[in-house]
């Protein structure tokens, strides 16, 4: 018998009796370099992972491991610190895990953010690029095998970055004096960066940008229901748009330089919800 992983439903359970009541209606993932966001949040409750059935510590720099609920911006979210990435082994289950224990908690829209490589020729590092829509090149589904409860089997991809909360981060955006790109991001496995031929392939492919997370969790979030914004920031230019060698170093730095600007953003945006 095919099993579904672990089980979104314990965790939410855990998750539940720290929350003292309050339902989150946001969920926020926090990418590389950006934990500084959950240090927004107000009345804040910090679960770290080990406390979490089917949550494991994640081992990379600059991600930490707990989930932070409480409010920002007047609203009641749930902020996610440190993901589970599929180069450190982690399933497509365990990836997807955190969202569905908040489609269980009762989360109507993530937030996702992330670290990504810049494809489009006119990004520059440090440049915020709404997602329009991904290009899920990991290989992996975490809806493969047995329908979960609430899930669809086959759930509808063709607008899974919500339209209108794109047009809402756009109105947050130029009201802050933010310029903002949109764009296609596509997500491999990694955990190596791309070859300047697969940056000239998945630029052939339609994609703007290029990351090793987030399509698994929006593939989930849609599956159930939830809607999604995605912002990815540009932390470097892919490999073969600049001639510089890449390394995390300039990713994290990028991404903490950035950090202020999309904590606004998100903020303002959760705000405007
Ligand atoms: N490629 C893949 N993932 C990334 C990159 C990149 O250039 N930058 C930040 N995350």
């Amino acid at each position: 018998m095919m099993t579904n992983g672990p089980n979104p439903a314990s965790a939410a359970e855990v998750i539940r009796a720290r929350l003292a009541g309050r339902t989150p209606q946001v969920a926020i993932v926090l990418g590389s370099g950006l934990g500084p966001l959950a240090d927004r949040i107000e009345d804040a409750v910090r679960m770290p992972y080990q406390e979490i059935p089917g949550f494991e510590l994640p081992k990379v720099e600059g991600h930490k491991g707990e989930l932070v609920a409480g409010t920002l911006a007047g609203k009641n979210v749930i902020a996610q610190s440190g993901r589970f990435h599929l180069y450190e082994g982690h399933s497509a289950d365990t990836a997807a895990l955190p969202v569905r224990a908040f489609a269980e908690l009762g989360v109507d829209t993530l937030i996702v953010t992330n670290a990504a490589g810049g494809i489009r020729r006119t990004f520059r590092p440090g440049t915020l690029m709404l997602i329009a829509d991904q290009l899920n090149l990991t290989f992996r589904n975490p809806l493969f095998g047995p329908v979960r409860p609430g899930e669809q089997r086959f759930p509808d991809m063709s607008a899974s970055y919500d339209p209108e909360l794109r047009a809402l981060a756009r109105t947050v955006g130029r009201r802050q004096g933010m310029s903002l790109a949109e764009g296609v991001y596509a997500g491999l496995i990694g955990p190596s960066y791309e070859t300047p031929a697969e940056v000239r392939m998945l630029e052939r492919l339609g994609a703007d940008a290029v990351g090793m997370s987030t399509v698994l969790e929006v593939v989930a979030a849609r599956a159930n229901g939830i809607r999604c914004l995605g912002i990815s920031t540009i932390t470097n230019l892919a490999a073969g748009i600049s001639t510089a060698a890449l390394s995390h170093e300039e990713v994290m730095e990028t991404a903490a330089q950035v950090g202020r600007e999309l904590g606004d953003l998100v903020e303002g945006l959760v705000g405007a919800l």
